[in-house]
């Protein structure tokens, strides 16, 4: 399975709201199967399609302890159906280098969607999993942690970012 690039923050492209999908045809299923792949050589606990650069609906987690088997969960065309109570948590990105903030989120969800098979599936979650399943779903509609944060915080991480940016380009050795 071929691992796929992850795109970071200020491609536009993670600003793009991603379309739902209509037909979980063999191009999802490697889609899912690339995004897991990547999630898991990162490391990570949660991706969305369009940090691989696919603008459709498609999310993964896994939030299992290191060390334990993998239990990936897969969610297409997620939607979030309730939403109750609030919880301030770190959270970081891989789309975003370098970078955790604490964020505001709402404690306990339930999300709506479909698993790889295309049954519907409905997940009520607090704690870890919620988080993951705001920010992935964030991610879907153009939105990262970051924008969570104000506007200060924001400006200062975008400034540290080209210079490490900067840095990054300028130890490529160049052949
Ligand atoms: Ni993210």
């Amino acid at each position: 399975m071929p691992l796929r690039k992850i795109i970071t923050y200020p491609d536009t492209v993670l600003r793009e709201r991603a379309e739902p999908v209509t037909n979980i045809d063999g191009k999802v299923q490697q889609l899912i199967d690339d995004m897991a792949d990547t999630m898991y050589h990162a490391p990570g606990i949660g991706l969305a399609s369009n940090q691989v650069g696919e603008p459709c609906r498609v999310i993964i987690f896994d939030i299992s302890p290191k060390n334990e088997p993998h239990d990936l969960v897969v969610l297409i065309n997620p939607e979030i159906v309730e939403a109750d109570g609030a919880v301030v948590s770190e959270e970081g990105c891989l789309s975003v280098l370098d970078y955790s903030a604490e964020i505001k989120r709402t404690a306990c969800v339930t999300v709506k969607g479909l698993d790889r098979e295309g049954n519907t599936i409905t997940l009520r979650k607090e704690g870890l999993p919620a988080i993951v399943l705001q920010h992935e779903i964030d991610h879907l509609n153009g939105t990262l942690f970051i924008d969570h944060i104000s506007k200060l915080k924001r400006e200062l991480y975008k400034r540290r970012l080209k210079k490490i940016l900067k840095k990054k380009e300028s130890s490529v050795q160049r052949l």
